[in-house]
């Protein structure tokens, strides 16, 4: 049996006499595809080893790739590229080359692999030798694959399951990409240099680990043996541009009027907590809730990893840091908010708020730091004052249930519920006011709720946002800010 070789008989059998015939003029026997040796040869004329691919062609004659061919092609470039990349390795010095400036290493790179191509005799078109170039600036500079998805401004998540599967979430939606690492080793390598650039370390011993990237995108890395497929590396985006409340309102996210209210509540210094579940866009409602803070406030913002981008002159980021390698050293956000309330705050921002913090935040807001906020993970607003009840207990302060409550209804004004629905979109779902105690029971007002009213012929969930008719507790607090008329007009109440 010698007719074509198929890739399993390719390691037992031994090699035909007959040559390959591969219509690819780089042979790739080996991994270091080399066309014949001959240095004297002159450089190859410009050769057109890939058919262009028209994208103006009339459909009926464009397709004339077929994905055998077009494979071929992919593995012709790898074994180049994975050529070139070795050679690169052993004539530069990575260490040397890492103190330039990003652009110089990607011109000292290019320079480079273009020598190396036409050392070897690799037969590229310009196009295809540009791609390997940046291939390997991406290996080397930044995070391989991930590059050309980190480059994109629509994407919010990128979550790598193991070298084969990356997902991005666009626009609300999950969906599967084609980008694939080389392998499990090229990706914990990225891993490794992700967490390393903030002074971390990933691997058996410490499989779980928080890291930011330059640009502030978090990223969480858990590796194997706890992935069991190979490293899951998620990236929540930094946005540039963050999301403004009239850019939620264009989004239908919520109404014109709710808006309002959300802006008269931040402007009147109420205390605010945003409630929601993982990307329902607690954060960045928070960062919208912050634009209506007076320009001369001193605001302190304490977060994981910093998110937020106030406008104000006034502002102190703070960032809690995780234990080092020793595993000593950990600031929490605890020492964090304890510590804002030494700083002479007039308000004090809570990234997120998910531990015995709570208590200190609490203890904040009802000692004179008015207009302080925060986000908590939970469902509904009933839920985020029980989550903030949990946290207080698991804190071990040793306060009866009821005075725990007391100071809760006290200290919070408004809950504000997020919500990401199932079609993708992102809601505000409550505008919730606490009005305080009656027994052991905490009551609470809702404001405006987002009543769903059915979907449309795409599946869009169609809704609206409606007052209740309910008078806030806070209009005194408006009326004090000479925001009565505005608060009544938004929540269609007669002003008096
Ligand atoms: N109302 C909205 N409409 C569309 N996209 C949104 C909205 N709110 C948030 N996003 C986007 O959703 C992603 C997650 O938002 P984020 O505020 O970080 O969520 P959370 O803090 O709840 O985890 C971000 O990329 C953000 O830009
Ligand atoms: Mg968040």
């Amino acid at each position: 049996m010698f007719g074509r070789r198929n890739a399993q008989s390719d390691t037992v059998s031994k090699a035909p006499p007959t040559p390959e015939p591969t219509p690819a003029p780089v042979a790739p026997s080996t991994p270091v595809s080399v066309a014949e040796p001959a240095p004297e040869a002159p450089p190859a004329p410009e050769p057109a080893p890939l058919p262009e691919i028209d994208e103006d062609a009339p459909q009926e004659t464009a397709p004339d790739i077929d994905p055998d061919e077009q494979k071929r092609i992919n593995e012709r470039l790898n074994d180049a590229k994975v050529a070139v990349f070795s050679d690169l390795l052993e004539a530069v010095d990575l260490g040397e080359l890492s103190k330039l400036l990003p652009d110089q290493i990607r011109e000292e790179i290019s320079d480079m692999v273009g020598e190396i191509i036409i050392m070897r005799n690799f037969v590229l078109g310009v196009d295809e030798q540009q791609q390997i170039i940046n291939e390997i600036c991406d290996d080397i500079l930044g995070l391989g694959p991930l590059e050309p998805l980190l480059a994109r401004d629509d994407i919010a998540d990128i979550m790598v399951n193991g070298a084969d599967t990356v997902y991005i979430e666009t626009d609300g939606k999950i969906e599967l990409t084609d980008v694939k690492f080389r392998d499990n080793a090229q990706l914990m390598n990225i891993c490794q240099r992700i967490v390393t650039a903030v002074g971390r370390r990933v691997d058996e011993a410490s499989p779980i680990c928080d890291a930011r990237l330059m640009d502030g995108s978090r990223v969480n890395v858990i590796a194997p043996p706890l992935a069991i497929d190979g490293a899951a590396l998620t990236i929540r985006k930094f946005k540039k541009d963050k999301l403004r409340l009239r850019d939620l309102v264009a989004f239908k996210s919520i109404s014109p009027e709710a808006a309002t209210v959300l802006s008269i509540a931040s402007q009147c210094r109420c205390n605010i907590l945003i409630s929601g579940g993982t990307g329902s866009g607690k954060t960045t409602l928070l960062n919208c809730m912050t634009e209506f803070i007076e320009p001369g406030e001193r605001i302190i913002t304490c977060e994981d990893a910093a998110e937020l981008q106030l406008q104000q002159p006034h502002v102190v980021r703070l960032e809690t840091r995780p234990p080092n390698l020793e595993g000593i050293g950990e600031i929490t956000m605890r020492d964090l908010v304890k510590n804002c309330l030494r700083m002479r705050p007039e308000r004090i921002i809570v990234g997120e708020v998910r531990g015995p913090e709570a208590f200190d935040l609490l203890q904040a807001m009802n000692t004179g730091h008015d207009g302080s906020m925060g986000t908590v993970h939970a469902n509904n607003p009933r839920e985020a004052i029980s989550r903030v009840e949990n946290m207080i207990a698991m804190g071990g302060f040793n306060l009866p249930a009821k005075a725990m409550r007391e100071q809760i209804a006290s200290a919070i004004h408004i809950i504000i519920q997020a919500q990401r629905l199932r079609d993708g979109s992102r809601r505000i779902t409550h505008i919730t006011e606490v009005v305080g105690m009656e027994g052991d029971v905490v009551i609470l007002q809702d404001l405006f709720l987002y009543e769903f009213m059915g979907e449309d012929e795409n599946n869009n969930i169609l809704g609206e946002h409606r007052p209740t008719g309910m008078r806030p507790k806070f209009w005194d607090k408006a009326r004090y800010y000479g925001l009565e008329g505005k608060l009544a007009e938004a929540l269609q109440m007669p002003e008096n």
